[in-house]
């Protein structure tokens, strides 16, 4: 049986802070701000962009405030790599004991509200610590790597970032990456205000040669604040990581490697993940690892390595060609990045840039892959600490001017679930004249040899209801809570697309019916589906059946698992989520499972029974059902 859906459960080991480690060496060095850059603004080239411009490092506090403990505050404290039973020493979590005093519990509060993360835990783990070696075996072959790796420089932007957490990001590069291959680390501070990125973080990387420091004079948002680091880029490749991340033994030349074998190959490292609370390093072996994709509303999302992917390779560590990159974390060489346009610099802020840059690097001429053997850490923070401007759709017009750009005839889906409203997106003919100047491909070269696994919503070989034939009148339908009847249209994005929108006044039958479950959420919260009468007008009981055997409303798909058939986010890896439909015998049969899906026969509820073509009660019927755009390799089955 193939169960993906359920998640590993995280366990937490406890571990009691014996004694107060930190020691203290005090830099010696006075007022080294040699290391920041001062020099005159660049203007920026592109005509859509606004010029940017940089301040002087600066002593001076914007405010005065006091930020976290003293561990945080104080001037030039460099730590020293803590012994092997130091807090968080080898990724190990931190769990702060529960007897904590009021005072050291308001700190802990204090550091979340600044940060979104255990800033408090994060200040007690040296800046140095040592962490796991997470590299397949396979990776540490001699002579895998070439030779003569070109150097990079590795641009980290921040924004009032911790002290603790900036530095660790800072040393875990110096420490982990072969010196000769770091040419410099660019931080760029986007208009910081914590007193301790000031003064402070100037001296402190005086001691750090090959750190410099520019700062944006207005907050410049993500996007335009890498665009500021890339002009002091000295080295051929160019490495993006955020400001919250570990490097990790043998991190960077797996990734140099690739650029060195091919300019237009961009990489990204497996992002493992660091607790946001106890800042415990958590990783996984390379065969779980997972390729970038999206959805229809341009939301980056993982999927598995596709089979098709797997079969191209010999073992699990080698680099895997991904649809999309996440976006922080990510290495290309300089002139390549230049001829592709960099970002579009009509891009605000955040959100959008990612998929942009994987689009065109796929679409004109390169190859985006992760490379399983470079693993970087990553706090995830479940909300932005930040406060940005209101009123303005960053996230809308940024992906407005990607679909507009690059999606051709499939904008149409993403426009569809913004109720077809692209708002004020700006000029994107310099864009247009980019794809056409460098030759790019269509978008749709790129989904069927890049992304096939994409569900296509025009492609699907159903939409409507699934109705049931023993029990006519009934639907797969679900949770059926009495509010969740009679759901607005609109609040389902698949009610645009056509099909089954009409009501039909058949008022009286049963169907299936469901409501979206949001990624991550517990186990008691997943709605599982239900018979219900067919109400004809969609909503909960509109489905699309995919040329891959998903039954789906958008990115959620029925899912069984051995207990309920529940609506899950889409894995795109068939298994449980896996039903293959016979027109003839109109048996719903599931993947894993090999059972059918039928309702019980006092017709309340959804059951998987062993297949009986004799069994009215597992016959369905599925509205608008085309055999002929099923995959291939279903009909087959
Ligand atoms: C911070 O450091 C100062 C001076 O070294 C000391 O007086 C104070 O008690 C410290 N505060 C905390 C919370 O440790
Ligand atoms: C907290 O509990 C531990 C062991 O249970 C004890 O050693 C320690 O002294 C306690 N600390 C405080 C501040 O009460
Ligand atoms: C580099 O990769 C691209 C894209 O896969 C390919 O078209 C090109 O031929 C490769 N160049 C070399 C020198 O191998
Ligand atoms: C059908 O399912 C409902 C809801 O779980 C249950 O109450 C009922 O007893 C089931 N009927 C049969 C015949 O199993």
């Amino acid at each position: 049986m193939f169960f993906l859906r359920r998640r590993t459960l995280i366990l937490k080991a406890i571990l009691v802070l014996t004694a107060i480690w930190f020691m203290v060496a005090l830099l010696t060095t006075n007022g080294g701000s040699r290391n920041a850059i001062g020099a005159p603004p660049i203007e920026y080239e592109d005509a859509e962009a606004k010029p940017l411009k940089m301040a002087k490092p600066t002593a001076t506090k914007r405010k005065s405030e006091s930020y976290g403990n003293n561990l945080s505050d104080g001037l030039g404290v460099l730590a020293a790599p803590g012994s092997d039973n130091a807090p968080g020493e080898l990724g190990k979590p931190v769990v702060l004991p529960k007897n904590i005093s009021e005072e050291t519990k308001l700190a802990v509060q204090e550091g979340w509200k600044k940060n979104a993360f255990n800033q408090y835990v994060s200040d007690l783990i040296s800046v140095k610590r040592k962490l796991p070696d997470p590299r397949d075996e396979w990776c540490k072959q001699p002579g895998l790597y070439l030779e003569n790796l070109p150097q990079t420089s590795v641009v980290i932007c921040f924004h009032n970032e911790a002290w603790s957490v900036l530095l660790r990001t800072v040393h875990s590069v110096l420490d982990k990456s072969p010196p000769h291959l770091i040419k410099e680390i660019i931080l760029v501070d986007d208009f910081s205000d914590m007193p301790h990125l000031m003064q402070q973080l100037d001296d402190y990387m005086s001691s750090l040669p090959k750190v410099r420091i520019v700062r944006a004079t207005r907050r410049e948002g993500l996007i335009r604040a890498r665009l500021l680091g890339a002009r002091f880029v000295t080295a051929p490749v160019l490495t993006y990581l955020d400001s919250h991340c570990e490097c990790t033994e043998g991190w960077l030349e797996p990734l140099l490697d690739r650029i060195a074998r091919n300019k237009t190959t961009v990489v990204c490292p497996v992002i493992d993940v660091i607790d946001d609370n106890t800042l415990e390093y958590h990783y996984r072996d390379s065969s779980s690892v997972n390729v970038g994709g999206f959805d229809w509303n341009l939301q980056f999302n993982w999927h598995p390595v596709p089979a098709k992917e797997k079969a191209r390779h010999q073992h699990t560590a080698e680099p895997v060609w991904s649809p999309t990159m996440a976006g922080g974390l990510f290495a290309i060489d300089k002139d390549f990045f230049e001829k592709l346009g960099t970002y579009d610099s009509g891009f605000d802020i955040w959100g959008g840039e990612n998929l942009e840059l994987s689009f065109k690097t796929w679409m004109c001429g390169g190859t985006l892959e992760i490379v399983p053997c470079s693993h970087v850490g990553h706090i995830f923070r479940k909300r932005s600490p930040y406060k940005w401007r209101t009123g303005v759709n960053v996230l809308k017009k940024n992906s407005v001017r990607l679909a507009e750009v690059w999606l051709d005839d499939y904008a149409k889906y993403y426009y569809q679930r913004v109720g077809n409203e692209k708002g004020d997106y700006g000029d994107i003919s310099g864009r247009k004249k980019l794809r056409e100047d460098l030759g790019c491909k269509s978008f749709e070269w790129y989904l069927k040899n890049i992304y096939p696994e994409l569900f296509i919503p025009g492609e699907s070989v159903a939409h409507g209801e699934i109705r049931n034939v023993g029990f006519q009148k009934i639907c797969l339908d679900s949770p059926t809570r009495k509010s969740d009847h009679h759901k607005p249209v609109g609040l389902y994005p698949c009610h645009r697309q056509g099909g089954n929108q009409i009501q039909n006044n058949e008022y009286g039958h049963f169907c299936i019916d469901g409501v979206t479950v949001q990624d991550g959420a517990k186990e008691d919260e997943i709605p599982f589906a239900k018979a219900a009468m067919c109400h004809g007008s969609g909503g909960n009981q509109y489905w699309m059946y995919s040329k891959n055997g998903e039954i789906r409303r958008d990115e959620t798909c029925l899912d069984y698992s051995g207990h309920d058939v529940v609506l899950y986010p889409c894995h795109g890896a068939k298994g449980n989520q896996l039903w293959l439909y016979d027109a003839r015998t109109k048996l719903l049969k599931h993947g894993s499972s090999e059972k059918c899906m039928a309702i019980n026969r006092t017709k309340e509820k959804i059951v998987m029974e062993t297949c009986n073509e004799n069994e009215g009660r597992q016959m369905w019927n599925m509205e608008n059902f085309n055999a002929e755009r099923l995959s291939p390799e279903l009909t087959a089955e």
